[in-house]
Parts: C-alpha cells; structure tokens; sequence
C-alpha cells in the first residue's frame, strides 16, 4: 500500500526503514541485515521463500547506469511478490522540470519504498526526507551502503570467524565512494580496515575522522596508508575498485593511470599479503581485460590490459568476486523485507 493520502504534504519525518549511509546505522542494525540475507538466501535455496511483499510497489530511481543493483532490487521485490518501476535518467522529470522536494512527496504517495542511485547525497537525503517512505541509497558519489552489506555477508561466507579477526585492504581510488563506505563500515564493526592510496587519494579527513571515532568504541583497526605491503599485511581480503568513476571525465584516466598502477591488484600484492589464503574482492564492474570498450581504449591509449586488477587475479580462484555479485540480491531483499516485510 502506498503513504496515506491523508498524510501531511510536507511529510518530513524519515522512515525508520531507509538506509542512507552506513554512519546511520549501528553495528547491531547493520549485522541483524547480514544475518537476514543469509537466512533470505538460505531460505531461496531451499525453495522456502515467503513473500513478504505481496502487493508492495517499489520505485527504483537511477540518475547513473548499474546492472547488480538494479536487478537486484527486482529480482529481490519479485521473489518477494513486489512490483517495481523503474525510473532511468531520462525517463522522468526528476531533477529537469521537477525538484528532488516535489518529486518525494509525488513518488510516496504511490510507492511503498524508494530506491536512489546518483550524484549527490543530498538527494537522496532530501527524498527521504520528504517521501514519507522507505528511501534506499543504491549509490551516491558518498557512499556505497547496499554494497557493504553484500561485501560483509561474502567475507562472512569466506572467512568464518569473528569479523573483529578480519582484515581487509581497499587499494586503489580511496576518495571513491566504495572506499568511503568501506572505511566506516570496517570501523563500526570493530573490524582491521586499511586503506592503501596515493596520499593525493586518500579519503576526504572527515570520512577518515569518522573512521577513528567509530572506532574508539568498536575497537576496529584503521589504517590510511600510502603503502601497498603495510596495507595488504595480513589481509583476509584485498579489495579494489574502477579508478575513474561514474560521473568523472575520462579525462582523468591519464593521470589516475600514474598515480594508481602501483596500487593495481596482482599475484604480487596478494602474495605481500603473506596469507595463502587471501581472497580477492570487486564490487564490480572491473576493468581486468581488453574486452570492454574502456578495456581496449586503455590498451590503445596507455598500452594497459586491464587496469586496477590483472585478468589473472580476476580470473583466479581467489577471486570471489562473483560470489559477491550474487550477495547484491540477498542483502537488497533483506533490506527490502526489513523495510516494508509482514
Ligand atoms: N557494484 C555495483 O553497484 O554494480 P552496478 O553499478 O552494476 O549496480
Ligand atoms: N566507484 C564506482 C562504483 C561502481 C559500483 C563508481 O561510482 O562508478
């Protein structure tokens, strides 16, 4: 059922079901979704699902392209007897002829909850605001929050035992919103995060600040480094991600090619881990080979193949990456089902 038409038109009042960022969520609400997932993804193995979203409608708002979050937000509301509709860059008046304001409060009276993938975070703060509905960030240039349950559930699966004795290295673009979100999310779940960067790249002081401080109370380990063996040392999981990202200008790739390719996944970074047994992770998609568009632009202009990973670690058995692909549509049915379920 959609808002009430009685609500106010100014419904202001967040709805306690949406996730915004990982810093809004406390260790125990981000680990009770991971511990949903696993029961959703147990239960649809063994053919058990119920639908706990019969006739729930869902809108999914893209201003940038995806392909895991996208589908798993449909698949999750289909295999809980949801519908979506799906809203594409250019396919509404969003942000065009209409403000993010009057557009919340049009899409909550029709919709149960909205998914919001683009640039700003303001935005889709400012739809949760004024939607009197359930708000999900399936990306921002900010943060990454949907992924993070994903790469929590997959480390999980891949390295039992307490999260507190887990380790894991993000190299690469450190201002990144996957950085970002990974540095918070180690943090508040008393994890050993590091980050290894350029210092040009590192993530912005108040995301780092935030680091220390969640820290302070959840006993994690941060570390923002420069250097690629003090970063991997001991890593259960070497993780990366593309080094020009979704609204940056091409233009960048040249300079980002000089500053990153130190910080590039190969068999001699996951070596330097001095784990035999070091996974390696990609919230996807991975610029690893010549056989994307980008992929063969970067070997005709730079003379790379592949570029923030080689296509034999990509391709290796410690790349779990698939797996993680796949833990996109449990973790976004959990939080669907937290949100709007029976
Ligand atoms: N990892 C991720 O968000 O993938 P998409 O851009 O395909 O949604
Ligand atoms: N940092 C990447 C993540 C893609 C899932 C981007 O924003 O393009």
């Amino acid at each position: 059922m959609a808002a009430s038409t009685t609500a106010p038109l100014t419904a202001t009042a967040r709805h306690p079901g949406s996730l915004l960022k990982e810093l809004d969520l406390d260790k125990e609400q981000f680990l009770a979704l991971v511990a949903r997932a696993a029961r959703l993804k147990q239960d649809k193995a063994d053919g058990t699902q119920h639908r706990r979203l019969t006739g729930r409608n869902i809108a999914l708002v893209f201003e940038k392209s995806s392909t895991r979050t996208r589908c798993a937000f449909e698949v999750a509301a289909h295999d809980q007897g949801a519908h979506v509709t799906y809203l594409g860059p250019d396919g509404s008046h969003i942000g065009h002829e209409e403000s993010i304001r009057d557009t919340a409060r049009v899409l909550g009276r029709m919709f149960d909850g909205i998914e919001f993938r683009g640039f700003a975070q303001d935005t889709v703060e400012q739809l949760a605001d004024h939607a009197g509905v359930p708000v999900w960030n399936g990306l921002t240039d900010s943060w990454h929050p949907t992924q993070m349950l994903a790469d929590i559930l997959t480390m999980t699966e891949h390295h039992p035992g307490p999260l507190e004795q887990t380790a894991y290295c993000f190299l690469g673009d450190g201002r990144n919103n996957v950085a970002r979100s990974l540095l918070v999310t180690g943090a508040l779940l008393g994890m050993d995060v590091r980050i290894a960067a350029p210092r040009e790249l590192w993530p912005p002081d108040d995301v780092i600040a935030a680091a220390h401080r969640l820290a302070t109370t959840s006993g994690a380990r941060v570390l923002v480094t420069d250097d690629v063996e003090q970063g991997v040392a001991g890593a259960d999981f070497v993780y990366t991600d593309v080094w020009v990202s979704m609204g940056e200008s091409d233009e960048r790739w040249s300079a980002r090619i000089d500053l990153l390719l130190p910080y590039r996944i190969t068999e001699k970074v996951l070596h330097a881990s001095g784990k035999p047994d070091t996974k390696f992770l990609h919230c996807l998609p991975a610029v690893h080979d010549r056989s994307t568009q980008l992929g063969d632009r970067l070997h005709e202009l730079y003379g790379l193949s592949g570029a923030e990973v080689t296509d034999d670690v990509f391709e290796s058995p410690r790349s779990i990456v698939f797996d993680q692909a796949e833990n996109r549509l449990h973790t976004i049915k959990a939080v669907l089902v937290a949100a709007l379920g029976d």
